[in-house]
């Protein structure tokens, strides 16, 4: 079945040019089978085409929260975990989501890439993290996108994870901290860094789910069964109401033979977990992060654009 909501549907069943094949997400190639078995051959098969069950439109909201609360998670560097929280959260919002992004990472990631220098705040989330008398509705800053908030982070985090190893219920530090404004909002998305620490295993205890951003690079697979055990041994010990909403495949190149083949694998590996939504590569992402804005502001007409947009209707079909 075809995605909704996108343009210009390649003809069905016709072999993609894999020489000239321009990076788009925009179709489903008709009769496209859920998982590419193994017999067809992945120089003709795009599995970022496979499609699936139509996404419905999200439905006007009057009311807000309380927050679902989403973890970012991968513990391999560089799969792109900061652009989807902060593209997925700039999407939510132009569907009219309150949104609230946190920037879990002491590296400040999502706050640079929202144009703020998070070297240059009294206030972060560190502070709320770590200090009794402050609240976070003051460490909480808007942003210029309307609907999107954040709660910004710079290198004191560090600082943070190492002073919470020592105190009782140290896993539940964040989430304590954003109770107090979980009903101000329709959906927290929180970024996480790359490691399995107690920073993220902070993030899984307040999440209610997991989205994996994951490229489509070799050794995307590495290191994925340390992940799932990981939210395993949470959601038995401190978070019974975790759950993996997806996988989402990014960094995809369809002009390469090797993305196609690690993209057939991680949806044969994990099925319907995987989003329909893939990310393609393109320097968009990294042009919008130079100018301090989601793509969906940056290059709203983009293909990475409407990648996140679809995926955010998939988020909120899910
Ligand atoms: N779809 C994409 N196409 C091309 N470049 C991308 C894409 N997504 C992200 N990037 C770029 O790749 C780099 C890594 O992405 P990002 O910072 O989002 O990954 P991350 O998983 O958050 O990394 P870290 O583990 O270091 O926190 C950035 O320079 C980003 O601009
Ligand atoms: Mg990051």
């Amino acid at each position: 079945m075809e995605s909704q909501g996108f343009e210009g549907t390649e003809a069905g069943g016709q072999p993609a040019d894999v020489s000239d094949a321009v990076p788009t997400m925009d179709d489903a190639s008709e009769g496209a089978p859920e998982q590419a078995p193994a017999a067809i051959d992945p120089r003709v098969d795009d599995p970022s085409k496979r499609g699936g069950a139509a996404i419905p439109e999200p439905t006007p909201l009057d009311q807000h929260g309380p927050a679902r609360i989403i973890a970012m998670v991968n513990q391999k560097g560089g799969v792109g975990k900061t652009t989807s929280t902060v593209s997925l959260g700039a999407a939510l919002a132009s569907y009219g989501r309150r949104v609230l992004l946190v920037d879990f990472d002491p590296q400040g990631a999502v706050s640079v890439a929202l144009g703020i220098n998070p070297n240059e705040l009294d206030l972060t989330i560190y502070n709320a993290l770590t200090q009794a008398g402050c609240h976070v509705g003051d460490v909480v800053m808007s942003t210029d996108v309307i609907d999107l908030d954040l709660l910004p982070a710079n290198i004191d985090l560090s600082a943070a994870e190492v002073q919470l190893v020592s105190e009782v219920g140290r896993e539940h530090a964040l989430g304590r901290v954003l109770a107090p404004i979980k009903d101000e909002y329709d959906i927290i998305l929180i970024d996480c860094q790359p490691s399995l620490g107690l920073l993220t295993l902070n993030a899984l205890t307040a999440a209610s789910g997991v989205i994996i951003p994951m490229g489509t690079e070799y050794f995307a697979l590495r290191g994925v069964a340390l992940l799932k055990d990981t939210i395993d041994k949470v959601t038995s010990r401190l978070n019974p109401d975790l759950e993996i909403i997806g996988v989402l495949p990014t960094m995809y190149d369809a002009r390469t033979l090797h993305a196609r083949e690690v993209l057939s694998t991680v949806q044969q590996a994990f099925g319907d977990l995987v989003f329909q939504t893939v990310i393609h590569r393109t320097v968009k992402f990294q042009d919008a992060a130079v100018a301090g804005e989601p793509i969906t502001d940056f290059a709203p007409g983009s293909s990475g654009a409407e990648a996140y947009r679809q995926l955010a209707r998939e988020v909120l079909a899910r």
